[in-house]
């Protein structure tokens, strides 16, 4: 039976990258004979314009049907004012999450040798970082209610936000985290910060009491201050990371940035049965939209953890991945990730590059 992708470019540079992830998609398509059918849809600043509304009915119920959904990147300086903030085109990748209930979101930071001289820390500290951050999406302080802005009663105002994690949104979470780190190096870190919030007190318990059913996997904890410290001081010394959903947005960004450049960085985002929406951990760059000189490589990426852990086609994901390392190795390089004595391409080139190192293969 065929498995149905949905590709969604977003806006700003997502038609750009998205289009060079698809040539990709293409040729592993025919070359591992997988049968795939893809189809595509509107979301974000691009659904707003012709929709207005950055979430069409017509694409959720695409992304429900779908198997797997790969998009590019949505927002823009264009849409920031909207005066109803539901129609930002933010609000159609939030709608997405929530909508499909994709609760983990799986985010690598891999430091990939070639670029090793982009890492802000020293080569010895983050040489072969390979770390997986697991952040909770659909829950925690992002989606607690009650929340909002409100007058006291001597006038001042006052805002407020909810954090809040029941048992099975925990035990959901820390399942697919015990789980990726038994395909890896099976180590498990969580964050928290238990000697201060409740809800992280009942995290560290459930996680505890998960712990026997992994016995191949070793579980720490740790607060998530030190987490940031340890982040920068010895990156190396995790494997996975387990956290809730602002801890691990804000802890993800500064992994990410060991790696010296978002434009090399995917990410997937599960749900229960594995089906899930994959995507570059960056944003639409709205400052180098149109020009032909965002990176794919975040999305073509992102491509092979869709076809990893959404379609099974573990060989295929193996060689997006080959290739992509391949053109590294040939020096060639897209603007944020060149270096003298490189060769600087454009987005097109750097697409029908891995396209060629995939055909040579
Ligand atoms: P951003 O990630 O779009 O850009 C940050 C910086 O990195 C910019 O200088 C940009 O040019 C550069 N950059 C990003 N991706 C690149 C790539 N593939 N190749 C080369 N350079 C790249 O983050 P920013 O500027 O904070 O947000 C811009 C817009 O994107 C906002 O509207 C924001 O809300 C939205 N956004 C959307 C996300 C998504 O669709 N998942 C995630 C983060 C932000
Ligand atoms: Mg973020």
């Amino acid at each position: 039976m065929s498995q149905q992708v949905l590709i969604l470019p977003g806006d700003g540079i997502g038609p750009e990258i998205v289009v060079e992830a698809q040539k990709v998609l293409d040729v592993v398509n025919s070359k591992f004979n997988l049968g795939l059918v893809c189809d595509e849809a509107l979301v974000g600043g691009a659904a707003y314009d012709e929709f207005g509304s950055p979430l069409p009915e017509s694409t959720l119920a695409k992304a429900q049907a779908a198997d797997a959904i790969l998009l590019g990147a949505v927002g823009g300086p264009k849409w920031d004012n909207l005066e109803d903030r539901e129609l930002r085109p933010e609000k159609g990748l939030l709608g997405l999450r929530s909508g499909l209930e994709l609760f983990g979101n799986l985010r690598p930071a891999i430091l990939y040798p070639q670029l090793a001289a982009a890492s802000s820390l020293k080569p010895e500290v983050v040489s072969g970082l390979d770390i997986l951050i697991v952040r909770e999406l659909t829950g925690g302080i992002y989606f607690g209610q009650p929340r909002g802005i409100r007058t006291l009663e001597n006038g001042e105002r006052e805002g407020f936000n909810t954090y809040v994690y029941s048992e099975s949104e925990i035990r959901r979470i820390a399942r697919v985290a015990f789980e990726s780190a038994r395909k890896r190096n099976k180590k498990l870190c969580s964050v928290d910060k238990a000697n201060v919030l409740e809800v992280t007190v009942l995290w560290r318990e459930v996680l505890e009491q998960m712990a026997p059913e992994y016995p191949d996997v070793e579980l720490s904890h740790m607060y998530v201050d030190n987490a940031a410290m340890q982040l920068v001081r010895a990156p190396k010394q995790f494997d996975v990371m387990v956290t809730g959903n602002m801890f691990g947005d804000i802890l993800s960004d500064a992994a990410a940035m060991l790696t010296g450049s978002i434009g090399m960085l995917p990410s997937a985002s599960l749900d229960k049965n594995n089906k899930g929406m994959y995507e570059p951990c960056h944003g639409s760059a709205p400052d180098i939209a149109g020009q032909g000189i965002a990176n794919p490589l975040a999305t073509i990426l992102s491509a092979a953890m869709m076809l990893r852990y959404s379609l099974n086609h573990a060989q295929a994901a193996d060689a997006i991945e080959a290739a992509v390392s391949d053109v590294l190795d040939q020096g060639l390089r897209t603007a944020d990730i060149y270096s003298e004595g490189t060769h600087k391409v454009s987005t097109q080139h750097m697409g029908e590059a891995v396209v060629a190192a995939l055909q040579k293969g």
